[in-house]
């Protein structure tokens, strides 16, 4: 009988299990509002539908270059020049199967096996797994509020103390999953100085650009040529099965993820490069759905506290609200079940994102429709009660 691989025992991601149970009920005609899974309820943009449709007319769907079309990579150098003020060669972009295979390029072409990297507790999941699966050393470093839960030069050099280690990278997102929090210009720069001084990779996830209500939104980009900038069209852009992302990268890194990408996916899907082109061009249909989630927001804020549920983090940006649900249980996991299974409302237990002290928190998604989030409420007011 054949063995199973030591690297494949990760945690599994929670939130997809209850994603996945979520939709068993629904298909048996459960009055399910999922609020797990972090993805907007909105379409694709129309530009990218328009675009979609006229390429599947035309028929030929094919590989491309492995790190992308030069359509949409100089799309993206446009999109950083008109949001950003910058300059990017666009051969300094990787187009990727979503962020996803964004983490595995930049892994894979930037460690060996044993090496170190940093990432916040809480954060998102698929970091230490994904770190894990491929024989990294995971570093977690705990952000709290004293910080505004985002990671210092301070907290790393304890951790590298703690852990007996010398980190070779270290990767955060802002604004973050599942705290929210925006990371601001200032404390950005203080990390990209400290990775540039110490020789580790600095890898900044800025898949919720475009989504931060308060706080100064800042790419890596406009600090240092030497970050390592990871993004997707999975959020702001509605586009999350379209399986399509992007990275920026330092030069003398292009070849090394490109080498590996041949192999490992051999292009991105061509069908989703040719809507993400098409997709850059539609912010004015994309903020409105943004100024959505500003309201979902806005309500949560205000209901989730009245409810019992205080909110434990910043919610600057994201669409994410991770409450404290200490007053109703010591076991986010069991509390999550049992809110599913009794009233139809899927959370994701904290668990996922914080190994430590996640029993005591859930995230909830605001990246739904407003009427839903307010009828999940109204559910979770009379139950909690
Ligand atoms: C912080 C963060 N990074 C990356 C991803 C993965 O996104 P995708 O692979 O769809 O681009 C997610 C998904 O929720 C996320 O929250």
């Amino acid at each position: 009988m054949f063995s199973i691989s030591k690297r494949s025992d990760v945690e599994p991601f929670h939130a997809m299990d209850v994603l996945a149970e979520a939709t068993r009920r629904k298909a048996g005609g459960h009055p399910v509002i999922s609020m797990a899974v972090g993805q907007p309820s909105h379409p694709a943009p129309r530009a990218a539908l328009d675009a979609t449709r006229k390429a599947l007319e035309e028929g030929r769907i094919g590989y491309t270059d492995a790190l992308g079309t030069a359509r949409v990579k100089s799309a993206l150098a446009t999109h950083y020049r008109d949001r950003h003020g910058l300059d990017i060669d666009p051969a300094r972009i990787a187009v990727t199967t979503g962020s996803s295979a964004g983490f595995n390029l930049a892994f894979l072409s930037l460690f060996d096996a044993g090496d170190a990297v940093a990432i916040a507790r809480p954060g998102y999941p698929a970091y230490r797994n994904i770190l894990g699966a491929l024989g990294l050393r995971v570093v977690e470093v705990p952000v709290t509020a004293e910080t505004h839960f985002t990671l210092t030069p301070e907290s790393l050099a304890a951790a590298e103390k703690e852990h007996n280690v010398r980190l070779k990278g270290v990767l955060l997102a802002s604004p973050a999953n599942p705290t929210g929090t925006v990371t601001g210009r200032a404390a950005l720069r203080a990390l990209a100085e400290h990775c540039s001084a110490n020789s580790i990779a600095f890898i900044s996830d800025e898949i919720y650009h475009g989504l931060t209500f308060s706080g100064e939104e800042t790419s890596a980009l406009e600090l240092t040529d030497e970050a390592i900038v990871i993004n997707s069209f999975s959020k702001y852009y509605c586009m999350t099965g379209w399986r399509i992302g992007w990275m920026v990268l330092p030069e003398r890194l292009v070849r090394p993820i490109e080498r590996v990408a041949q192999s490992l996916y051999i292009s991105p899907p061509e069908l989703s490069q040719i809507a993400a082109t098409a997709a850059l061009t539609a912010s004015d249909e994309l903020d409105v759905y943004k100024a959505s989630y500003a309201a979902n927001r806005d309500f949560l804020i205000r209901r989730l506290p009245e409810i019992g549920l205080p909110i434990a983090s910043p919610m600057d940006g994201a669409f994410y609200a991770y409450v404290d649900v200490t007053r109703f249980t010591n076991d986010s996991m069991a509390f999550a079940k049992r809110m599913l299974a009794e009233i139809n409302v899927a959370a994701t237990p904290g668990l996922d994102f914080d190994p430590l002290e996640g029993h005591r928190s859930l995230r909830m998604s605001y990246a739904g429709s407003q009427a839903e989030i307010a009828e999940a409420i109204d559910r979770m007011a009379t139950w909690l009660k």
